[in-house]
């Protein structure tokens, strides 16, 4: 009897995990196994919730947004009994491995489930965010900024014609990547981003100077940045992370903006759009191969790695030094923001 892996899909979805599934469900029936999808993330795990994958499955989702699988935000180690019920589930469905697809909250879990229980685990990065520390890009960030750039450019427009200054927010939580990629590929006047707090007096100027010369404005913000005086959302989710999706900073920014400048402002939130849809070439591809390369870390033995992209190879990396810590904007990144915005 073919040996069994397990996929599953934990965490925020983005653009690229069909993909990835279709790419270790392809290269795992190469290598002589069988699949099983485990539905809703670790959820399924501890419910043992399972559905058979075969290549027919996979065969039409390559161009398809979302996740075949269905996804959540539950963390066995935060519900009574999680992780027995998520080892229970392992021998029930006589798992050979387990390939967890999901950013540091998911394969955070993936990695202690491996140093604490020994279970087969392989990691794959995924994160519309990009802010996974052991590789250079996750698939879901190049399919989500490229959506904001284009609504980024569909703001300037109508801006334009109202003589106003545009506000655009958009996700990425505590790493600026998506707003910065957005704002230098949309040509936005001004980039508010997490890793610093907001220069009111520094983004007043640069919008009244840029508005004086284009009639419009736009400025890209980030949904987690600190704007002084403002007081935090306090909301937290199964792993600890703030719920940022009512701090409303595009709104709060607005206000601040057309107080200081005099000049009409309207600001928009781009939120979940960004995380639906087709995925771009780049994640299709990014997500294939390292969908196929979980696969063969399986059939190689080795177990609590996660796979990453480093230059243009597809390598492995120990899943306790991937979910470390987060990546961030870095300064040249932010030198280079400063150069142009
Ligand atoms: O981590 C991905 C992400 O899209 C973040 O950018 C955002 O803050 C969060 O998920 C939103 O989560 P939810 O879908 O649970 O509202």
């Amino acid at each position: 009897m073919a040996k069994r892996i397990a996929i599953l899909t934990g965490g925020g979805d983005c653009p690229g995990l069909n993909p990835a599934i279709r790419g270790v469900v392809l290269k795992a029936a190469k290598l002589g196994y069988e699949c099983v999808g485990i539905q809703e993330g670790w959820k399924g795990m501890i419910a043992g919730d399972s559905k058979p994958l075969s290549i027919d499955d996979v065969k039409e989702i390559v161009n398809k947004g979302g996740t075949i699988l269905g996804t959540s935000r539950t963390n066995p180690y935060k519900k009574e009994g999680g992780v027995p019920k998520v080892l229970e589930t392992f021998k029930k469905l006589d798992l050979h491995a387990l390939v967890a697809l999901g950013g540091e909250d998911t394969l955070g879990v993936a990695a202690k489930l491996f140093k604490e229980h020994k279970c087969n685990v392989i990691g794959v990065p995924k994160t519309m965010d990009n802010d996974l520390d052991a590789t250079d890009y996750t698939f879901g960030f190049d399919t989500s900024a490229t959506l904001a750039m284009e609504a980024a450019g569909r703001l300037i427009d109508t801006g334009r014609s109202h003589r106003r200054i545009m506000v655009l927010e958009v996700m990425g939580r505590h790493a600026g990547w998506v707003a910065l990629f957005t704002a230098i590929g949309a040509g936005a006047d001004y980039v508010c981003l997490p890793e610093r707090p907001v220069d009111i007096k520094d983004m007043v100027a640069k919008l009244k100077a840029a508005h004086a010369k284009k009639n419009v404005a736009l400025v890209v913000t980030s949904e987690a940045v600190d704007i002084p005086g403002e007081k935090k959302e306090e909301e937290l989710d199964e792993f600890g992370h703030m719920i940022l999706k009512s701090r409303g900073v595009a709104e709060r920014l607005c206000k601040i903006i057309e107080a200081e400048t005099k000049i009409e402002t309207r600001s928009a939130v781009i939120g979940h759009m960004q995380r639906g849809g087709a995925p771009t070439l780049f994640d299709r591809i990014l997500g294939t191969r390292v969908g196929v390369k979980a696969a063969e870390l399986v059939h190689e033995g080795k177990f609590g790695n996660m796979v990453a992209l480093k230059g243009d190879a597809v390598v492995a990396v120990s899943l306790e030094a991937a979910t470390a810590k987060l990546k961030t904007v870095t300064p040249e990144w932010l030198k280079l923001s400063d150069d142009l915005l």
